[in-house]
């Protein structure tokens, strides 16, 4: 079964795992991100520290290799060539720094770099050649060449300078990129919050409809119930607790639907069997005020029908107490044969010609725990049945002990035509009477209910057999061990 806890407990891992897999990613894009523009940023710095370098660089190597072109040439010859080769030097050396630095940073232009450089190398060595050749101490010539060495440390410096502005462009346009960046970043973060909680709240709403659904439909039923309709349905539309609580209600539903029935049953035949004496108490007593009947006929016949009225209250009240489950026994220790006899004593005189009673009651040992008020009661029933079912013949009445046991067995038999067969199966539910021949032409069906209360109230069990020869009632009910009397002795 998916429980409402499994089914929270697998939201809350659901949307923990989305939100977690969210943050990750964007973690991870945003520091990609940040990481490559970080890189540009770094490359582009170097490469304008590098430029930087070259501009101071240049100066230095352009001006050393002027200087060594002196117009007066008041130097010796082997005193320019010794500069110029210095000079030559250092252009090498830049040549590689240069180079280095800008491959570093990746440079935007390194070519006409290098090549202007390379220019102003190639007119150092012109100039080496010239001079060491002894080709020309021409002042003419060696001011041509300062010239023209001028011109390209000039057109190195634009040059540079001119990378450094594209240089500088390009890294104020990464800054700008690196803030729309953070923006963007911050942006898509406010984005993936917004859609957690979207999905959050999705996920949630449809977990909490899920879970709610069956508790409105629940709720809905209950007050229909409440209104006292018994037809409004709860369809077991979860399998949680929820479905189990839908199929106990449909189950409490439907025994609250028996017990209604049936307690309006038991009103309708109660309040009629109610009225049933009422009626001969009027008619009786009108007739003998007219003077119609004598009045010791009718105040018999109205003290009888009010006996029966109140017979009839007792058993309902009785039955009453029983489907309420209050049905109290006051229990103490009693000799079960003192019961029955006295029973057969108080019903003797009901008991027709040529109908006789036996009474065999032979366990000495026939002590158990009980109501004696209540147990007279059932077997008053029994034995008031038995008297009234029997056209002629013996009942019999007997109490022995069961063999190797606790038990006591109570047996009473009457001669007859037995129970009507089409009442047996529910001999002892609520107002099940039949007249038999003409007799019990009074009974309400209430005296088995309340004797198998009664004797289940004393942990018992009874039953109704026919035969034959009529009909055995057999009572069993459990008799004070040896033990229980020697505690309740002490
Ligand atoms: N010994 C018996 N022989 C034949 N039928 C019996 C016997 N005992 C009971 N019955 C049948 O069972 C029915 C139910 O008996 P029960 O004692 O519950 O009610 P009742 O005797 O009709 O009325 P009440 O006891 O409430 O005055 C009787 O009406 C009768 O038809
Ligand atoms: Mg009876």
């Amino acid at each position: 079964m998916i429980t409402i806890r499994k089914k929270l407990i697998a939201t809350f891992l659901v949307i923990s795992l989305f939100v977690g897999i969210m943050v990750v990613a964007v973690y991870n894009a945003g520091r990609n991100v940040a990481d490559s523009f970080h890189e540009l940023n770094d490359k582009s710095v170097s490469r304008i520290n590098a430029l930087h370098q070259m501009k101071i660089d240049s100066l230095v190597i352009y001006s050393r290799a002027v200087e060594s072109t002196v117009e007066d040439n008041q130097k010796e010859i082997p005193e320019y060539i010794q500069d110029i080769r210095k000079a030559e030097d250092d252009f090498a050396g830049a040549y590689v720094t240069y180079s280095q630095a800008l491959t570093n940073g990746d440079s935007v232009g390194p070519d006409r770099l290098i090549m202007d450089n390379w220019n102003a190398f190639a007119l150092n060595s012109d100039m080496l050649t010239v001079l060491v050749q002894g080709a020309t101490t021409d002042k003419n010539d060696i001011r041509e060449m300062r010239e023209k060495l001028e011109q390209s440390q000039k057109s190195f410096e634009s040059v540079i300078n001119e990378n450094l502005d594209s240089e500088l462009a390009h890294n104020q346009v990464l800054t700008t990129r690196v803030d729309d960046m953070e923006r963007s970043l911050f942006a898509l973060i406010l984005a993936v919050l917004a859609s957690s909680v979207m999905f959050a709240t999705g996920l949630g709403s449809l977990v909490s409809y899920r879970i709610s659904k069956p508790l409105m439909q629940l709720k809905s039923s209950v007050m229909e119930l409440a209104n006292g309709n018994y037809e409004a349905r709860i369809m077991k539309v979860s399998n949680d607790e929820f479905g189990d609580l839908a199929a106990n209600f449909e189950k409490m539903k439907d025994e609250l639907r028996e017990k209604d029935k049936m307690q309006n049953e038991f009103i309708m035949v109660a309040s009629h069997e109610l009225r049933t004496p009422i009626q001969p108490i009027l008619g009786f007593a009108e007739l003998a005020l007219k003077g119609k009947i004598a009045t010791p006929h009718a105040l018999q016949k109205i003290l009888d029908e009010a006996r029966r009225l109140k017979r009839l209250a007792d058993d309902i009240l009785d039955v009453s107490q029983i489907e309420g489950g209050k049905m109290i026994c006051k229990m103490e220790d009693i000799y079960i044969n003192d019961v029955i006899e006295g029973v057969i004593q108080s019903l003797s005189p009901l008991v027709p010609p040529g109908v006789s009673i036996t009474a065999d009651l032979s366990p000495v040992d026939g002590f158990l725990k009980g109501d004696t008020e209540r147990l007279r009661q059932a077997f008053s029933n029994i034995l008031d049945n038995a008297i009234k079912f029997t056209q002629a013949g013996n009942i019999t009445v007997s109490c022995s002990k069961l063999k190797d046991s606790d038990k006591l067995e109570i047996r009473v038999s009457n001669e007859g035509n037995g129970i009507p067969t089409e009442i047996l199966p529910r001999l002892f539910g609520k107002f099940v009477a039949k007249d038999i021949d003409g007799r019990n032409k009074h009974g309400t069906g209430l005296g088995l209910f309340i004797t198998k209360a009664i004797i289940e109230g004393h942990d018992g069990e009874i039953r109704a057999d026919n035969n034959d020869r009529g009909t055995t009632f057999t009572i069993i009910l459990p008799a004070l061990t040896q033990e229980s009397k020697g505690l309740a002795a002490q």
